[in-house]
């Protein structure tokens, strides 16, 4: 996880995710109303949080993942994850986040992914960044927006989530169409 830096935003630190922090993602993950809207499991079983901070690891060293942790600055507290996974062939990546329920609605998932997107174009060089969301989760659309991604279209009933077929959204951003405020 060395090779990631650690970024600062005006309230969030967005640090590496370290095995001290499962119990934590499990808690967070493991909320119905987190699931309901992610490919995540429910329930979230007991020793997936250690393997996923492993294999998001892993993943970074390999160079076709960036990862953080979502922590409060002035409390250092964990509430959420923004990730990309990186397809080097195309220099793109496919952003995924989540933040714990308790925080949602004061920004801080905005906050957190255009730190992430200003990285990902600044630091790793990636061409786009795109991201997916149920159609019925307008909360994630609107922070990709507020981050200066595009609405690219609707897929209709490509995921089938708890045994119903679901359409999903999808948003990009390239490089030179970076937004007002992002860090590059
Ligand atoms: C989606 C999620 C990340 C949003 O996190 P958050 O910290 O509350 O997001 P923000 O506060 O930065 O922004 C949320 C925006 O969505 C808006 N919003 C919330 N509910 C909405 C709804 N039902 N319809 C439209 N917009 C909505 C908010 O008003 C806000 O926009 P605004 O600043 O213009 O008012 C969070 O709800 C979450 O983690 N959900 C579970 C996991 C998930 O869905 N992850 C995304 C998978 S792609």
């Amino acid at each position: 996880m060395e090779k990631q830096p650690i970024i600062e935003t005006d309230r969030l630190l967005l640090r590496p995710f370290d095995l001290a922090d499962a119990a934590t993602v499990q808690r967070l993950c493991g909320d119905h109303a987190v699931a309901a809207t992610t490919l995540l499991p429910y329930p979230y079983p007991e020793g997936l949080a250690e393997i996923w901070i492993a294999s998001l690891s892993e993943g970074i060293e390999r160079g076709d993942a960036a990862g953080f942790a979502v922590t409060l600055a002035r409390e250092k507290r964990l509430i959420g994850g923004v990730r990309l996974q990186i397809d080097p062939v195309h220099v793109r990546g496919e952003l995924g986040f989540w933040i714990g329920r308790s925080c949602w609605g004061r920004g801080y998932a905005t906050e957190a992914v255009r730190a992430v997107i200003g990285y990902g174009f600044s630091a790793l060089g990636l061409h786009r960044i795109h991201a997916m969301h149920f159609s019925r989760n307008p909360a994630s659309g609107r922070v990709m927006e507020k981050c200066g991604m595009v609405h690219e279209g609707r897929l209709r009933e490509h995921v089938r989530k708890w045994g119903v077929y679901e359409d999903v959204d999808v948003w990009g951003i390239v490089s030179p169409s970076l937004g007002p405020g992002l860090v590059v």
